[in-house]
This record gives structure tokens, C-alpha cells and sequence, in this order.
């Protein structure tokens, strides 16, 4: 497959960095950088040499999530699709995966922090997961994995409404780690990945799978799950109508819709 430049990959030692890299678009996910990642984390895998990944995006952001514009044109149907596998192969990614986060982390730029070991954000970034707001419902299992993390009523709150919110409130609900200030998050993600590649690489990815194994099963059924509803979802009006507006840059009606 071919690597996309939207998609940078890089080693030191004994970590790689997968950044998303599309700034003018707010590193806006296509179907090929998502099969790029995929394509990334599979020699991540393969790799002995690899022990831990750290996935960012750039300077100015971590991703406004799914690229909209794709959505109404390409839409991502059933789990073939290069989505739906990169959602899969994070979710049963055997090594650590860090995840280091700055400015905002829009629908799959929150939800796939749910699959990550280690998340650092910076003090600036603005989580959300608008997928009510466009029509949609929740991906990546993130309705099955936020109400595990921060309970039903914050995961009502942060998946229902779909609001914006800080890093602070992402660390109350479990899905961060470490706050660190935007200049030094970076630093912070490899010096923890550095920590993790240091030590013995098959008692960290024995740690990681006994941690991960009791909901794997789970995890895979809801994501299937939630990926037929949202598939059907995303060519109805409603959905079509909140793309639209965003990409029209006006304000989604949703009045007409029973
Ligand atoms: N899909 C496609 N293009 C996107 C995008 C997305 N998800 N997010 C941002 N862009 C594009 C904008 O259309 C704009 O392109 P243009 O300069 O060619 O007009 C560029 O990226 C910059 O975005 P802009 O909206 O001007 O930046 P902002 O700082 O004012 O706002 C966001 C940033 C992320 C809050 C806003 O772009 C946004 O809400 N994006 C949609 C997020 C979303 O709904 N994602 C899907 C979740 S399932």
C-alpha cells in the first residue's frame, strides 16, 4: 500500500511516533490516512525492534476527527472499510500505545484515546465527540468503553450533548493520564514511552494483554455493533443536513426531521 503523506512515521530507538499530518484541514482523518495508520501499526507489530508507539498529531492540533467531506462523499459503509479496520487493529494492538494530545480531538480523536495505554494531554486541548450533533452515534465502542471509564451519567453527558471539553474533565473521566503544559506534552508522551521501552518487553505486553483481554470480546461485538448503526445513519437526512451546514458553514436545522 502507499504510505500517505498525510501520515508521518518515525523511530528513535526503540519507539515509534504516527502523527497525523494534514494541518490545513485540522489534520481532518481520511480513508487512506486511516489505512496508512493501520498499514503503520501492523509493522509497528511485526517489528521486534519496535517496542512502544506514540501516536500525535502537530504543532497546532490532534485531529478534528473524521474528514466530513469524505463522510458525505465516501461514506465508510460496513466493516471493511479502512475506518472500521484501523478502529480494530487499535483496539487489539499488542504493543503500548501512547497517545499525545494538543489542541483539539474531535469524534475519533477522543474516541480512539479510549484504546490507548497512556494518554498525555496538553493544558489547551479541547475534547469532544459531537457525533449526536452530526446525526450520528457513538464509534471506536466508545459507548461501550466511556460508561466503563468515567460511569453512565458522564459518558451520558459527554456522548448525548457531544460538548466540548478540557483536559481537566478528560482526566475526571479517566481518559487521560497526564496534563502537561502545550510546550512540554510531547516530551512528556516519549519520556513516558522511553520509561515503558526500557523495560522488559514481554512482561509490558503480558501487562497490557491481561488488561485488556477480559473486555476484548466485548469491545469487538459493540464496535461492530455501533458501526452498522452509524453506517446506516450516515446517509439519512439528519446526518447529511449537519455535514452539509458545517462544510456550508451555517448553522445545522434540524427542525423539519419527527
Ligand atoms: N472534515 C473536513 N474538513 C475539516 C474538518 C473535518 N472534520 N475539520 C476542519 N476541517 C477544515 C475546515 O473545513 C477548514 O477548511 P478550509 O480552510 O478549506 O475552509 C479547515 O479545516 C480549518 O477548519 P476551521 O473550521 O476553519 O478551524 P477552526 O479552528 O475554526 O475550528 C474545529 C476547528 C475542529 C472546531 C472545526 O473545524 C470543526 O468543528 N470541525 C468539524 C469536526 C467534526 O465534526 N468532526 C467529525 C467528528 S465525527
Amino acid at each position: 500500500m502507499t504510505q500517505s503523506a498525510h501520515v508521518l512515521t518515525a523511530q528513535s530507538g526503540h519507539v515509534m511516533t504516527i502523527n497525523w499530518n494534514r494541518p490545513d484541514k485540522k489534520n481532518a482523518l481520511t480513508q487512506e490516512m486511516y489505512a496508512s495508520a493501520s498499514h503503520a501499526l501492523q509493522s509497528a507489530a511485526n517489528d521486534p525492534s519496535v517496542r512502544v508507539v506514540v501516536i500525535g498529531g502537530t504543532q497546532e492540533c490532534f485531529t478534528a476527527g473524521n474528514d466530513l467531506a469524505d463522510f458525505l462523499n465516501n461514506p465508510p459503509l460496513g466493516d471493511d472499510t479502512p475506518v472500521a479496520r484501523f478502529l480494530r487493529t487499535i483496539a487489539t494492538f499488542e504493543k503500548p500505545l501512547i497517545a499525545a494530545v494538543n489542541g483539539v480531538a474531535v469524534g475519533v480523536g477522543t474516541t480512539l484515546l479510549l484504546h490507548c495505554d497512556l494518554v498525555v494531554a496538553a493544558d489547551t486541548s479541547v475534547l469532544s465527540m459531537p457525533f449526536v450533533k452530526l446525526g450520528l452515534c457513538p464509534e471506536a465502542s466508545s459507548s461501550y468503553l466511556l460508561p466503563l471509564l468515567g460511569g453512565h451519567q458522564r459518558a451520558s453527558e459527554l456522548l448525548m450533548l457531544g460538548e466540548p471539553f478540557d483536559a481537566h474533565t478528560a482526566k475526571d473521566c479517566g481518559i487521560v493520564n497526564r496534563i502537561a503544559p502545550a510546550e512540554d506534552y510531547q516530551r512528556v508522551a516519549l519520556d513516558l514511552a522511553e520509561q515503558l521501552a526500557a523495560l522488559p518487553p514481554a512482561s509490558v505486553r503480558a501487562t497490557k494483554s491481561l488488561l485488556k483481554q477480559s473486555h476484548l470480546t466485548n469491545v469487538d461485538a459493540r464496535m461492530r455493533e455501533e458501526g452498522e448503526i452509524f453506517g446506516r445513519m450516515l446517509t439519512q437526512p439528519e446526518a447529511i443536513e449537519a455535514m452539509s451546514a458545517f462544510m456550508e458553514r451555517r448553522a445545522a436545522d434540524f427542525s423539519r426531521f419527527g
